[in-house]
């Protein structure tokens, strides 16, 4: 008599590691792009490992998930970690190969992101980046291209170090709303409410780092890099709510090819009253930007393209000068911002303007000071903002006219 038999595949029953709502609303989002902020010791890795791994328990034979760490040894950590985490049963586990495939069929891979070339050319159905920011923007670079053909979802997280890096800049995007992302920040705090952390430990931390390190591993603030020519305290303590009275001078920087038009109109304390930033068509700029301006003094960008714009408003507008952008200029115009920002004579509201002054930042080249932002964000705000302070305080001598 044959016996037949089934092969039925084994029920399992997964139980998600224990996290705490942050930690779970920060990577288990329903967005597709996830960028998470996180202090030292917050529960960043756990919570990537159990996504991970319950991206593949949800996929098919076959199918590729990767999680991405800087270096070699720290692919293998996690890899060991998620191996911890299973029953043996589930799965079967290549050493040599940092790999992991479920009885499903689909596959975990532990790679890491020093040779990003070597990270293109496959289709990969959900990736976590692990200390993203002590990753090269190339890796990030590569593995968006592998998840393209699967519209895989991902994770970035990582310690906060400086602002010049892309992680910071593309968190500053996805903190500002850009659509499918989530932007999160997972700091001591939280995990000092959640358990996982002793309150001692951290003011342990604080007493033996120096204080814009342990800003920065503990409390996911970026230090200033060295480069923030406000200071970030003082960048801090001017900010304050959108003032209601009239404006007594405007500053204006005009887009240019990819960026924005960014009025700032202050009050005669300084404070910001008047806050506009868009992308319009040429003629409904000038149109909009006369109607606003009116009869304020207003200082306007006429840098390239800003040059025929100064004129067509000069045109009706006797109040409107304009300003030449060159090295000199720039680097004037920036120390008057610097001194209004240390000596408290400007006010701004809380949002684009203040992210926009936090990654400004000089670097000190060959032929002077540059000052700029970070590779990949704006700085258009920090422009208009210093163009009416410097509008206010009328500096003799500085700038082109
Ligand atoms: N929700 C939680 N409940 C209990 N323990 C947790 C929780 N989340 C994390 N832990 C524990 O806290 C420790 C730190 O977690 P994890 O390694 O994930 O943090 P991390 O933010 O990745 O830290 P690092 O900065 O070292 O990369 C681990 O021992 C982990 O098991
Ligand atoms: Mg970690």
């Amino acid at each position: 008599m044959a016996t037949t038999s089934t092969a039925t595949a084994p029920t399992v029953t997964y139980r998600r590691p224990s996290l705490y709502p942050k930690q779970q609303a920060a990577i288990f989002s329903a967005d597709r792009y996830g960028i998470i902020e996180g202090s030292t010791k917050c529960g960043k890795t756990v919570a990537c490992i159990a996504w991970i791994l319950e991206q593949a328990m949800g996929g098919l034979r076959g199918q590729a998930f990767w999680w991405i760490s800087p270096v070699y040894p720290q692919a293998k950590v996690a890899y060991r970690r998620l191996k911890r985490g299973l029953p043996e049963t589930l799965y079967t586990a290549n050493e040599s190969e940092l790999t992991i495939t479920l009885v499903n069929g689909a596959i975990l891979s532990f790679k890491s992101a020093e040779k990003p070339d070597n990270l293109y050319g496959e289709d990969v159905y959900a990736a976590v980046l692990d200390e993203a920011t002590r990753m090269r923007e190339q890796a990030w670079h590569a593995i968006r291209s592998t998840l393209t053909a699967t519209r895989g979802p991902v994770r970035i997280i990582g310690n906060v170090k400086g602002r010049r890096n892309w992680a910071y800049a593309l968190a500053r995007r996805a903190e500002g709303g850009e659509p499918g992302w989530t932007y999160a920040k997972l700091t001591a705090a939280d995990a000092i409410d959640a358990g996982i952390i002793a309150s001692e430990e951290i003011d342990q931390a604080q007493r033996q780092l120096p204080e814009s390190v342990f800003r920065e591993l503990y409390f996911a603030e970026p230090s200033d890099d060295g480069g923030n020519p406000f200071g970030q305290e003082a960048i801090r303590a001017c900010i304050g709510d959108v003032s209601g009275s009239p404006p007594v001078v405007y500053g204006v920087d005009l887009a240019k090819s990819i960026d924005w038009t960014v009025v700032v109109g202050l009050d005669e304390t300084g404070a910001v009253c008047r806050f506009d930033r868009y992308q319009w068509p040429w003629e409904e700029t000038v149109r909009r930007l006369a109607q606003e301006i009116g009869l304020t003094p207003a200082i306007v960008d006429s840098t390239g393209v800003g040059d025929p714009i100064v004129e067509r408003l000069q045109r009706e507008l006797s109040n409107v000068e304009g300003y030449h952008f060159s090295s000199p200029s720039k680097q004037r115009l920036m120390e008057g911002l610097a001194m209004a920002i240390q000596t408290g004579e400007v006010r701004y509201p809380q949002g684009v303007i203040v992210s926009e002054l936090d990654a400004f930042a000089y670097e000190y080249t060959r032929t002077g000071v540059r000052y700029s932002a970070p590779e990949g964000m704006h700085d258009d705000c920090v422009m208009a903002l210093a163009l009416a302070v410097y509008g206010r305080t009328g500096a003799p001598g500085v700038g082109v006219w």
